[in-house]
């Protein structure tokens, strides 16, 4: 069959409550034009995040029944250790309440003053926990990632040439080498076995621990098997395995690739990082066998990790953004290709050229995209990225739109609905007008800041 069918039946349902362009219009103004200050359900598709918003299957919520909710030592954690050690064999896996609680944790005990952390690209969380603990971030992406309509099959590899080199140039300070599976802010596109291979070796030469932030590891394996040469004939799990055999450690969100609505892990190798790592949990998050979760969510996360790792599902999931991408670029719209494994991102500043990237095209085109359709997305470009530590203000590397699809909850009509409202606004799109932001905080301003529309000046 040609057909790829959501390979699900559904069995419990959320009602969708509609709304109006008039009604929306008012909401916007209300929200002072910040997507995130608008109540969920003024939105008709919530495409803000695919993080914590996937759909759990009823195996998981059977499995919910089945936590223990003892303190120490319940036998949760334990389902939940071998379901995740069955897919990355690291020796010590420690829970946490999510991806970012895991990078704090690890940042606590490798980060600190001086000390410089490489990666394909840090997320903003990882970044954010990297600078806290006084030391810096540094993103190796090869240039074919920076260029959102170039076709190339592995546009989140680390540049090999440029990681030797800063090693060299570094060693002494890098206390760990990162690499983000699939590159999230990059338009989450994969990275090769290959190139994971090729940074383990470095890794392992220079003697740094190699840390992967795995939370779409099982997208990131679907694209190997897809797209790298020799891997075609093998199963995700024992792709993902091969993955993580090369890796020290690991960081994770496991509301994305785990199928949970919270949750997330540190793994570690080495004995004495986890001892300090279990030290610094019992501090913040909880004892070592529920780090900061129910008993009954580990279950839904071991659960989770059996059904992420499927084919069918995964076929499905890689389809619709395709499905998407394929149709946008069909009209014109420039849209970041090829398709990433959780969301479809839109250039807007190729797209929208009358507007200055200090303007804010991205949100421009997301404020429209709601009041056409009720579409909620996701601005990341100079209102996420362009506010500097003086307060002064630098237009960002890329104006893009992210439309992140939530795991297992959207159908083939609702992606038939983005493309129309993306009819729609192409027909708008050059009486658009950008922003002025009028109240914003010191620091990481796209979560609350206040926006006006411009008044034309052309
Ligand atoms: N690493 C990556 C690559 C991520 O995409 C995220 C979260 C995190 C770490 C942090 O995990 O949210 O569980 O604390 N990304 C979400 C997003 C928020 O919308 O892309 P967390």
């Amino acid at each position: 069959m040609k057909t790829i069918i959501e390979p699900f039946r559904i069995k419990s349902v959320e009602p969708i409550h509609m709304t109006t362009p008039e009604e929306r219009r008012s909401k916007l103004a209300a929200a002072h034009y910040n997507l995130f200050s608008l109540a969920s359900e003024d939105v008709i598709i919530d495409l803000l995040t695919d993080s914590g918003t996937g759909a759990m299957s009823s195996n998981q919520w059977a499995a919910l029944m089945r936590g223990d909710e003892s303190y120490a030592g319940s036998p949760s954690f334990f389902r939940f250790e071998s379901a995740v050690q069955a897919l990355m064999p690291f020796k010590f896996i420690i829970p946490t309440h999510q991806g970012r609680a895991a990078e704090a944790i690890l940042m606590s005990i490798l980060g600190g003053s001086g000390r410089m952390i490489p990666s394909n690209t840090h997320f903003d969380t990882t970044r954010g926990n990297i600078e806290a603990s006084g030391a810096t971030a540094h993103d190796l992406n090869i240039a074919e990632g920076h260029d959102p309509s170039l076709d190339h099959p592995f546009k989140g590899n680390m540049d090999l040439i440029a990681f030797e080199q800063f090693m060299d140039a570094n060693s002494q300070n890098v206390p760990a080498i990162m690499l983000t599976i699939t590159n999230n802010a990059g338009g989450g596109q994969p990275v090769s076995l290959e190139n994971i291979r090729a940074v383990s070796a470095i890794a392992r030469a220079c003697k740094k621990p190699f840390i992967i932030d795995g939370c779409r590891f099982a997208e990131n394996a679907m694209f190997i098997k897809r797209r790298e040469p020799g891997q075609q004939n093998r199963s995700i799990p024992d792709i993902v395995r091969d993955c993580f055999a090369c890796a020290d450690g690991m960081t994770m969100s496991a509301k994305k690739d785990a199928f949970g609505n919270i949750g997330g892990w540190l793994a570690l190798n080495d004995p004495y990082l986890a001892d300090q790592a279990r030290i610094k949990l019992i501090q913040t998050e909880g004892f070592p066998t529920y780090g900061g979760l129910a008993g009954r969510d580990l279950d839904a996360l071991a659960q989770g990790l059996s059904e992420i790792v499927d084919e069918n599902y995964l076929n499905y999931r890689i389809r619709t953004n395709e499905y998407i991408i394929e149709r946008l670029d069909a009209m014109g719209i420039p849209v970041v290709k090829p398709a990433g494994g959780h969301a479809v991102f839109i250039d807007a500043k190729a797209w929208l050229k009358h507007i200055p990237p200090l303007h804010y095209p991205g949100q421009a085109l997301a404020c429209k995209l709601y009041e056409i359709a009720g579409i909620r997305a996701c601005e990341i470009g100079s209102v996420m990225f362009g506010q500097q530590p003086d307060d002064s203000e630098k237009p960002a590397a890329m104006e893009l739109v992210r439309l992140a699809i939530p795991r297992r909850t959207y159908t083939q009509s609702h992606a038939d609905y983005i493309i129309e409202a993306f009819e729609i606004l192409r027909a708008e799109a050059s009486s658009l007008r950008g922003f002025s932001i009028v109240r914003q905080p010191r620091m990481m301003r796209h979560f609350t800041c206040q926006f006006e529309p411009r008044v034309r000046t052309h």
